[in-house]
């Protein structure tokens, strides 16, 4: 740890304050890339410490608003002027950001745990290798959570926000170190690893190496066998690091955060994860309801005030219709098109205003903290609007 963090303030910011690592999840395109980036700007500049976001689901834009154009594995840190810049003071601790890679990723991981040059050159060198890396199942969260351990592991970092891909992947993700243990225990890592020779001859495998090598290629099954004859070796690492990942993942040091618009899709998408999360013991901490109506639009005066301009807007004679018209130099007739248009529209959003409270109530049961972020007037795109909407995810105003 390099610096202590300041633990002020409650709801988010002391989640942010308190955890070592905080998960951000839910479905695709809710703005979990965004509320990531957000709550790490945020607690690199009010909170302290040094602060990593990483993103497991490679989204340009991440990378566009931290102003890194090509992100890699390695961590970078965010130019603190810039961070000055957009926050409009000195930054208490320090933003850095890195994405995930899977190829490199993978080499990286084999040079990290080979238990010599020599066997590490063969890995790389091995065709299958080079083939099954870039489709190995679920390969991805595996190597998320081995960058997790790495990057947590290094203690270079006070606070790890972490971007997922979507929410069934991110249970994917935390199954991640629980089916790589199930690899190595595997009757088809056995197979695969029995003596090359003896399965070639075996009567029983014939038939199947005589195909594989005539799709494949002659060299196919003995890559194979070689290739996961190499990676049988590694074994012990890798099962102590998913081991590791899992209990982390698991205790207090990390925290999830579910985060959800409030259509129907992504709030049952929310509440499937968020209950998966806590009838598996994990730290399910806050669900952020993104880009959400406000509150007020469900209240009966506005109901009231709409239904009343509605009713102006019909009435030929209105005096208040006239009085806007000539206000704005308008003919009175667009004007009161425009006011009916408006009042009925704002019926409809209303509406879906009151669905979604319904839905914020229901999410409100399945977690300890539930915040709000309005839609903003633009997209989210850098350090300042990263910013802005981490106030109205801190603000305790609810
Ligand atoms: N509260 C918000 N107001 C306005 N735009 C938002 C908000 N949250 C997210 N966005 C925008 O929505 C889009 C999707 O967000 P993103 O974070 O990439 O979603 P995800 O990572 O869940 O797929 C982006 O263009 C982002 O700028
Ligand atoms: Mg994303």
């Amino acid at each position: 740890m390099s610096r202590a963090r300041r633990s002020s303030g409650d709801g988010l910011d002391a989640l942010l304050a308190a955890r070592e690592m905080v998960i951000v999840a839910g479905s695709g395109g809710v703005g979990k890339t965004t509320v990531s980036a957000s709550l790490a700007t945020a607690a690199a500049v009010e909170l302290g410490g040094r602060v990593l976001v990483i993103t497991v689901d490679p989204a340009r834009r991440l990378a566009d608003a931290l102003g890194v154009g090509a992100l890699g594995n390695t961590p970078t840190q965010v130019d603190p002027e810039l961070l000055a810049a957009a926050s409009g003071r000195a930054p208490e601790g320090e933003l850095w950001a890195a994405m995930l890679d899977t190829k490199a990723g993978w080499d990286e991981l084999i040079a990290r745990h080979a238990p010599d040059p020599e066997l590490r050159e063969t890995v790389l060198a091995n065709p299958l290798y080079r083939n099954l890396t870039s489709r190995f199942v679920h390969s991805h969260d595996y190597l998320a959570m081995e960058q997790l351990h790495e990057l947590h592991g290094s203690g270079r970092y006070d606070l790890i926000v972490v971007d997922t891909p979507p929410s069934r992947n991110a249970l994917a993700l935390i199954d991640a170190p629980r089916r790589m243990r199930e690899f190595f225990g595997s009757r088809l890592l056995k197979w695969l690893t029995t003596p090359y020779r003896s399965k070639v001859f075996s009567a029983a495998s014939r038939p199947f190496t005589q195909i594989a090598d005539r799709i494949l290629g002659s060299h196919f099954v003995e890559d194979i066998a070689e290739f996961f004859t190499l990676f049988q070796t590694m074994e012990p690492t890798f099962v102590r690091h998913a081991d590791e990942v899992e209990a982390l993942l698991g205790d207090l040091r990390t925290a999830f955060v579910v985060v959800t618009t409030l259509e129907a899709a992504p709030v049952h998408e929310a509440i499937h994860l968020s209950t998966e999360l806590t009838r598996r013991d994990y730290p399910l901490a806050a669900i952020v309801t993104n880009r959400a109506l406000p509150k007020s639009y469900t209240g009966r005066a506005a109901a009231t005030s709409a239904r009343r301009l509605g009713a102006e807007a019909a009435d030929e004679s209105s005096a208040m219709v006239a009085t806007v018209a000539e206000r704005l130099e308008a003919d009175a007739e667009q004007v009161a098109a425009v006011l009916t248009e408006t009042a009925e529209r704002f019926g409809e959003i209303a509406l879906i205003a009151t669905r979604e409270a319904e839905r914020r109530s229901e999410l409100s049961e399945l977690a300890p903290l539930l915040v709000t972020a309005p839609p903003l007037e633009h997209d989210v795109n850098d350090l300042s609007d990263l910013l802005e909407l981490a106030r109205h995810l801190r603000s305790p105003a609810r």
